[in-house]
């Protein structure tokens, strides 16, 4: 497995790799979720590269860039496990070097959802991934629906800029809980990790009451926000229930929908989501 920390190593290396090539973007700290993408890419592509950077124009100013969880050894020896090609860690500096001025921006799908409690957020995202893509020059490349949101956003960037990538997107692995993995959840205390159970919960339920025949967003949204609620620890964001490919908001639930929610457990922000039908 080799380790590249350059730009210009990275580009130079990438044309001697197996095709397919299969990129997995992470901001490391990895788990089972990442590992999942990464095992899935061994098996669709020739060679694989997972890049691992925390990006740091997806932070707003405020936000958890600073102490956002690292540990790059253990990282290294679960990649080595895999087999994966190549790691490619760039330095904050290699990325954004003095001067650096553009960006990638996609409209509409990134002002609602995480994008209205985020601003800035997707315009980082869509320019570092756009960055790696150029980097890398990767035929497929794997994200997870665990943040469906950002799924939907580098689909139609790359449908609307005409990159010549695929875009696969994986499950959302969780814990047996229930509680979606995530590198933030190493931030909760034991009895925030219990009350961080309240996101899956409300989502089972608003699955459960999908399934018997409830089709009024509104009601379903209702019924959820009053089970959050009675979590003492938990303020919602926001939750929400729209189209999944559009993420317009839906009056009556017409599948397939994406119901998705960002609730802060404490002073840590978790999101989740299902699709229904
Ligand atoms: P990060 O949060 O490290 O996630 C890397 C990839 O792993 C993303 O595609 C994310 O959706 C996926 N992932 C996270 N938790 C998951 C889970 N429980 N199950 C399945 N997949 C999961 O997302 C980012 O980094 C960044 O925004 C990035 C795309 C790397 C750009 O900086």
């Amino acid at each position: 497995m080799e380790v590249i920390k350059t730009i210009k190593e990275m580009q130079r290396l990438h044309p001697s790799l197996a095709k397919p090539l299969g990129l997995v973007p992470t901001m490391g700290f990895l788990h089972q979720g990442h590992l999942a993408l990464i095992r899935q890419a061994k098996e669709d592509n020739a060679s694989v590269v997972v890049s691992i950077f925390v990006n740091p124009t997806q932070f707003a100013p405020g936000e958890d860039y600073e102490r956002y969880p690292r540990d790059i050894q253990n990282d290294l020896v679960e990649l080595e496990k895999i087999g994966v090609d190549v790691v490619f860690t760039p330095s904050r500096g290699e990325m954004y070097p003095h001067g650096f001025n553009s960006r990638v921006e996609v409209d509409r799908l990134t002002s609602r959802l995480e994008g209205a409690s985020r601003p800035g957020h997707f315009s980082g995202v869509t320019t570092v991934v756009t960055k790696l893509f150029n980097i890398i020059q990767p035929q497929r490349a794997y994200f997870g629906q665990k943040d469906a949101q950002q799924v939907a956003v580098i689909k139609k960037m790359v449908l609307d800029l005409n990159m010549d990538i695929r875009i696969i997107s994986l499950p959302t692995v969780r814990e047996p809980d229930g509680l979606a993995l995530s590198s933030r959840n190493s931030y909760l205390n034991p009895k925030e990790r219990q009350a961080a159970l309240i996101l899956y919960q409300s989502l089972a339920l608003a699955k459960k009451l999908y399934r018997q025949g409830e089709k009024d967003a509104a009601r379903l949204r209702g019924e959820m926000v009053r089970l959050i609620r009675k979590e003492p620890l938990a303020t919602i964001d926001y939750v929400n229930i729209t189209d999944a490919e559009t993420l317009e908001e839906l009056e009556g639930i017409k599948p397939p929908a994406l119901v998705s929610l960002a609730v802060k457990i404490g002073e840590t922000r978790l999101i989740d989501n299902v699709i229904l039908g």
